[in-house]
């Protein structure tokens, strides 16, 4: 069963994405996870300068997911450009994510770095000070940065929203009014954990962002909201490790999905997403677009 589908003007040739963060930082290993079968890689958030980004312990691993508060860690676009001239051998789109404090970093980073095959914006980062939610919660400042971007390269420009916000569907519509050509729904969930001998936070950073299946249901109900509210296409993550959880995106709406946290349990993921997709929907007797929106359609 065909599996291209034209995602927030990409072509893929199959709706799994490396989502940004992991495996992002060099070339070399975003190459690899092309070649293990994702139909697209988003690379590590990069900035403006160099940051060392939070104190460790920087990850937790819990049995629902992971919470980590990395804090944007990065060599700035200067340094990550070689990278990026590797990534781009990797056969399939690669995209920048980048963050910025205001419109003239985000434009900078992303006329800095030139040669992506579309960019994404980091609006959404639950714990950087100054880089984050700051913005991505303020629809006029999401407006402000996309238009920023979206006026300085002649890509697809890409908001990846957060879900700590009361009305998603209002920064969605603030993205798509500065020009995205997709909103990706979503970063991480606000959270922390404590150790009970000694009381202390875990984290280096006191607090950080939930991933994994703890969230799927959250991001689920995101995508929903979102295809609902906009023209534009919705990336959907958060959580989805297997096909079934691809499907479930789709339905919700999603054009293509990105898998973040599962990828630490092997490559192998992006491929057996394909490969369980492909099987669904030929038992279904369905083509992808069909599945697009679809739970919109049935109630
Ligand atoms: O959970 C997250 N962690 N989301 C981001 O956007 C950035 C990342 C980090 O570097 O801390």
């Amino acid at each position: 069963m065909r599996l291209t589908v034209e995602a927030g003007g990409l072509t893929l040739q199959n709706p799994t994405i490396l989502a940004a963060g992991i495996l992002g930082t060099t070339g070399a290993s975003l190459k690899r996870v092309a070649s293990m079968g994702a139909g697209a890689v988003v690379t590590k958030s990069i900035g403006v300068e160099p940051r060392y980004g939070h104190p460790n312990p920087s990850m937790i691993k819990l049995e629902c997911g992971y919470i980590n508060a990395m804090g944007l860690p990065n060599p700035s676009y200067r340094e990550f450009l070689q990278e990026l001239e590797v990534a781009r051998q990797a056969g399939v789109p690669v995209i920048a994510s980048i963050f910025g404090a205001n419109e003239a970093e985000f434009r900078e980073v992303a006329e800095g770095l030139p040669g992506a095959s579309a960019y994404e914006l980091n609006v959404s980062c639950p714990h950087a000070k100054g880089y984050g939610m700051q913005l991505g919660t303020d629809p006029a400042l999401v407006e402000a940065v996309t238009r920023a971007v979206k006026g300085a390269v002649d890509v697809p420009v890409w908001v990846k929203l957060t879900p700590n916000v009361t009305d998603i569907t209002a920064i969605g519509r603030a993205a798509q009014d500065g020009g995205a050509d997709a909103v990706v729904a979503i970063n991480t969930v606000k959270a922390m954990t404590i150790d009970i001998d000694s009381g202390y936070p875990i984290l280096g950073n006191i607090s950080g962002g939930l991933s994994g299946p703890a969230i799927k249901p959250i991001a689920v109900k995101c995508v929903y909201e979102l295809y609902e509210a906009l023209d534009i296409p919705v990336i959907g993550v958060g959580g989805i490790s297997n096909w079934a959880d691809a499907v479930e995106f789709l339905m919700a709406g999603a054009s293509a999905v990105e898998i973040g946290s599962a990828v630490y349990d092997g490559l192998e993921v992006f491929a057996s997403v394909s490969m369980g997709l492909s099987d669904y929907l030929e038992r279904k007797n369905m083509k992808l677009e069909d599945l697009v929106g679809l739970s919109h359609r049935v109630v």
